[in-house]
């Protein structure tokens, strides 16, 4: 298979990523045959998985404009992916160009393409890391050189934890990224997950596939999710559906009232 310009030599184009296989269903152009063929296979069996995706990315341009109109201008974007319509310094940015931003994925081919497009922005460093490790995220020179701990941040986990398993210890993960944080600083995310027995047979078999073919996802309910947030206070609504979470267009107050499978929320540090 030939390799693409884009594509750092040392990834394996047959095993599907992640980042690729999301990047294929936002519509992006970054992804291999393979990541392809399992994406179209969960489409096939979830044909509204698109529109899941989409809403989670709908969610994170909410959260952004909503974490700007509330004094952050810097901005920790961790399992970031592979650059899409709305990136996160875009938004922030166009609202403050000063505004700071640090990409973290463990994906190669997203951070290389994040930094390909990124060069000359100083304000926005890109960091190839694993965010389990947020000893080594926060000690890092790209968050040193872009962010002030002194001064609110806004961490976003933006459809991610449901990729750390809970024998990893997602809600130790998240509270050392927490404690790092000075009053009035944020945290948003979203994650996949029904509440109890609401999972429909396709779901669950598009879920069969991505497991067996890409990772395993841990779909989480309302509680399991608020409790990453810690003593942090919930922005209102709290956590809800992701389309239902401070819903903008026609479209995602009609979405609001489905079935959605996935929650956002941000919380404040008092
Ligand atoms: C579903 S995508 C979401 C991308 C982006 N947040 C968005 O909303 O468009 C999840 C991303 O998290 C990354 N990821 C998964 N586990 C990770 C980990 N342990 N450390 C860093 N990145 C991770 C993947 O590589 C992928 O790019």
């Amino acid at each position: 298979m030939e390799r693409p310009n884009w594509a750092p030599g040392d990834i394996d184009l047959e095993r599907p990523s992640v980042a690729r296989v999301y990047d294929y269903w936002l519509g992006g152009a970054h992804n291999f045959a393979a990541d392809r063929a399992v994406a179209q296979k969960t489409l096939e069996t979830m044909p509204e998985l698109r529109g899941v995706v989409l809403n989670h990315r709908a969610f994170l341009r909410r959260a952004v404009r909503y974490l700007l109109s509330h004094g952050v201008r810097q901005f920790l974007d961790l399992g970031s992916g592979i650059p899409t319509v709305g990136n996160v310094h875009e938004i922030a940015q166009a609202a403050d160009p000063e505004a700071r931003v640090v990409y973290v994925d463990i994906d190669p081919v997203a951070v290389a393409h994040s930094r390909s497009l990124l060069g000359g922005n100083g304000h926005v460093s890109v960091l190839h890391a694993d965010i389990r490790d947020w000893e080594g995220v926060l000690a890092s020179d790209e968050v040193d050189k872009q962010l002030d701990f002194d001064e609110p941040v806004a961490v976003l986990m933006i459809a991610l934890l449901h990729f750390v398993p809970d024998e990893e210890d997602p809600w130790g993960v998240v509270g050392g990224y927490r404690d790092r944080l000075s009053s009035g600083s944020f945290l948003a995310i979203s994650h996949a997950g029904y509440e109890a027995d609401e999972e429909t047979e396709a779901s669950r078999q598009a879920r069969k596939i991505y497991d067996r073919d890409v990772t395993r996802m841990r779909f989480r309910d309302p509680t399991e999710i608020s409790r990453f947030f810690g003593g942090f206070a919930l922005v209102e609504p709290g956590v809800v559906r992701v389309p239902a979470w401070r819903p903008e267009s026609p479209s995602d107050v009609e979405e609001s009232g489905k079935r959605f499978p996935g929650f956002g929320a941000i919380g404040r540090k008092a």
